[in-house]
């Protein structure tokens, strides 16, 4: 059984101080139990959280990356800056970046490229609009966000990755997707990535409103391996009972 996997995006919120303050409040507030946990910090934060999680168990992950390793690229961070910070995991293609920042599928499948070969495992983030839902065409739209974001990838070699299924209407917005629908997504991601030859390994995660009291509902479905976690990340003790409720369920 795979423990549960929570990810914590921590968005543009929190400075050093906040970071190593959250960190210390969550371990004094029982720790994350036996799930495995990614924090995301923003860059700024990326050094002060790491060397807070030294000896926690807890690892480090980035909001997002450019796939150059380097050059004239004015406010963009590579791969190997974030390793050097001790980033294990990346989050690529939020939809808050691919709506706000105006990134593409294209752009996505190349930080997605990058972020494997420089050996960060890459959180991709997948989801339709409420528009898309309505009009019945989410497995399409998921399908190909997946699709765009592995074109290229070695059908024999899909890299170990996580991919985060967050319906962009339930993100931030206090509505959940049901667990059966989310359920019925991870099912479906789960057998795209499997089409493609990916390895078992693969973990599937739902974000969008996730809270303690319905982690419980989500990590009940097959396929769902956690989740990717934004409001309900940023206070320790919040978050120490989402692992709580996330634990109890495996
Ligand atoms: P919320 O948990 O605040 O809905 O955010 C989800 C999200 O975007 C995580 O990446």
């Amino acid at each position: 059984m795979k423990r549960p996997l929570l990810v914590a995006n921590w968005k543009m919120h929190k400075d050093q101080a906040e970071c190593r303050a959250f960190v210390r409040g969550l371990l004094e507030a029982g720790g994350v139990g036996e799930c495995a946990v990614v924090l995301c910090p923003p860059f700024t934060a990326l050094e002060a959280t790491g060397r807070a999680l030294v000896g926690t168990g807890l690892t480090l992950g980035a909001q997002d990356v450019h796939w150059e390793e380097q050059g004239a690229f004015t406010g963009e961070i590579s791969v190997p800056m974030l390793k050097a910070c001790g980033c294990e995991y990346v989050i690529v293609g939020h939809s808050e970046r691919r709506r706000i920042m105006g990134e593409t599928d294209g752009m996505v499948q190349l930080k997605f490229k990058a972020a494997w070969a420089g050996t960060l495992t890459p959180i991709l983030c997948v989801g339709e609009t409420r528009e898309e839902r309505q009009q019945g065409n989410t497995r399409q739209v998921v399908g190909k966000q997946l699709e765009l974001a592995l074109a290229g990838s070695r059908r024999d070699a899909v890299p170990p990755a996580i991919v985060a299924y967050e319906p962009v209407w339930a993100i931030g917005s206090g509505v959940a997707a049901t667990a059966a629908e989310a359920g019925e997504m991870a099912r479906f991601i789960g057998d795209e990535l499997r089409r493609r030859g990916s390895p078992s390994n693969q973990r599937i995660l739902y974000g969008g409103s996730v809270h303690p009291q319905n982690i419980g509902e989500f990590m009940a479905q097959p396929g769902i391996d956690g989740a990717l976690v934004g409001g309900a990340s940023l206070d320790p003790h919040v978050f120490a009972a989402l692992a709580a409720a996330a634990g109890r369920c495996r």
